[in-house]
């Protein structure tokens, strides 16, 4: 009898992410009683609109078990119907809701994925930069990443001739796009998606398509790649971002059925169900179209004022490259003419910003190769007042360093 060893997963491999990393630190300072302004995290910076919070609160005050009891593994199918049809109102696509499943959060989605389509040695093309989850996933599942430089020169635009270069048929499983980006804040434009649908076509891979900002788009417009290859792309959403409850762990994962299936059957051994409660408040969120629209529009118009003022700040550092981001929520700094010289990277000047100039902001090594000399900022969570006073002492500790 041949003994099959179970060891399919690398535990020893994952890494804290940069952001509770920093976190740490801030709690400490924040307990010495330091001030920090926070650029790095991802989180938003408005809550669920109050309509939807009130009418939660009626279910709390139910003497009932409707509440907190299981839910189905795949979610309410209440839910998923409402996903299908906020899919079909925001993108014009058509799905059942068998081809949806409610999982605990985007990194749930990511996870319960990845684990359903590789087996160890597969090839994963994603973006460097990309979102520093994926790095450690497959290194967890033995994937192979293999990364292609999306350059700020090309506006973090996919190199589709790099792509082309990096399949190996039989050999790569899939490929990696988020959109809007984290962490460049760049949408996919209309002739990538369709030429990297194509690709998937053509090779048989999966496209993994993760778009928890997809309605935070401030320029231009989100690109569903579920249109372009039904057949191979699973796409992933999380209500982290909007309407916005990162703390109650929501999201799902959308695509052909026979995958959805097992991603469901995945979901399901780690959770047995995602959170009741953050159901029942996206479902009447969601349901309710008009309270919807509102606060997506609310949201957007409060997230582009911030960042046209990170853009305008960023602006006075001389030597700092970036692009102005058209979705999403974060700014990449290149500051390589300033740091090389001094030999800095983004790693050291992060760690300078927080503990002398009490400004959180995200190393660009986690996110890639290629953006060593970059840090992320996020602009939701602080107030406009913040971000100029964060912009600024960044500017300052560059000062310094000259
Ligand atoms: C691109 C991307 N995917 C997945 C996630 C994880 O989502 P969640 O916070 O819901 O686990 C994030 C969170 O920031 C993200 O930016």
């Amino acid at each position: 009898m041949i003994l099959r060893l179970p060891y399919n997963v690398d535990v020893d491999v994952l890494r804290e992410s940069p952001t509770r990393a920093i976190n740490r630190v801030v709690e400490q300072l924040r307990r010495r009683g330091v001030d920090v302004i926070m650029l790095s995290t991802g989180e938003p910076g408005v809550p669920p609109p109050r309509e939807v919070r009130m009418w939660l609160s009626k279910f709390l005050e139910e003497e009932s078990m409707r509440l907190y009891s299981y839910t189905p593994s795949p979610g309410f199918l209440d839910l998923r119907e409402a996903i299908v049809d906020d899919l079909r109102d925001l993108g014009g696509i058509e799905l059942s809701s068998d081809q949806v499943v409610v999982v605990s959060g985007g990194q749930a989605a990511m996870f319960s994925t990845l684990a359903s389509i590789l087996t160890p040695g597969d090839e994963v093309i994603l973006m460097d930069p990309t979102y520093f989850g994926y790095w450690n996933l497959l290194a967890f599942f033995k994937a192979k990443p293999k990364p292609i430089v999306a350059s700020l020169d090309r506006e973090f635009q996919p190199d589709i001739e790099a792509i082309k270069e990096a399949i190996v048929r039989g050999k790569t499983k899939a490929l990696i796009l988020v959109s809007p980006d984290n962490p460049t804040g760049r949408i996919l434009d209309w002739s990538t998606a369709k030429a990297i649908a194509d690709i998937a076509q053509d090779y048989k891979l999966w496209i993994i398509y993760d778009e928890p900002y997809r309605t935070l788009v401030y320029e231009g417009e989100h690109i569903y790649m579920y249109k372009l290859a039904p057949e191979n792309t699973i796409s992933l959403y999380a209500f982290s971002k909007d309407p916005g409850i990162p703390g109650w762990r929501l999201g799902y994962v959308y695509g052909p059925q026979w995958i959805i299936k097992k991603i469901g059957l995945v979901s399901e051994a780690i959770t047995y169900n995602p959170p009741s409660i953050a159901q029942y408040l996206v479902l009447t969120y969601l349901r309710n179209r008009e309270v919807r629209r509102r606060h997506i529009d609310y949201v957007r118009s409060v997230y582009v004022k911030k960042r046209d003022v990170m853009v305008e700040e960023l602006s006075k550092i001389r030597g700092a490259e970036f692009f102005k981001p058209k979705g999403a929520m974060f700014i990449m700094a290149n500051l390589e003419s300033i740091l090389k010289p001094v030999g800095y990277d983004g790693g050291k000047l992060a760690e300078k910003l927080l503990l002398e100039k009490h400004v959180a902001v995200i190393p660009g090594e986690f996110f890639g190769r290629s953006t060593t000399f970059y840090i992320r900022l996020s602009f939701p969570t602080e107030t406009v007042e913040r971000i100029r006073e964060g912009v600024e002492r960044i500017r300052e500790a560059l000062e310094d360093l000259k």
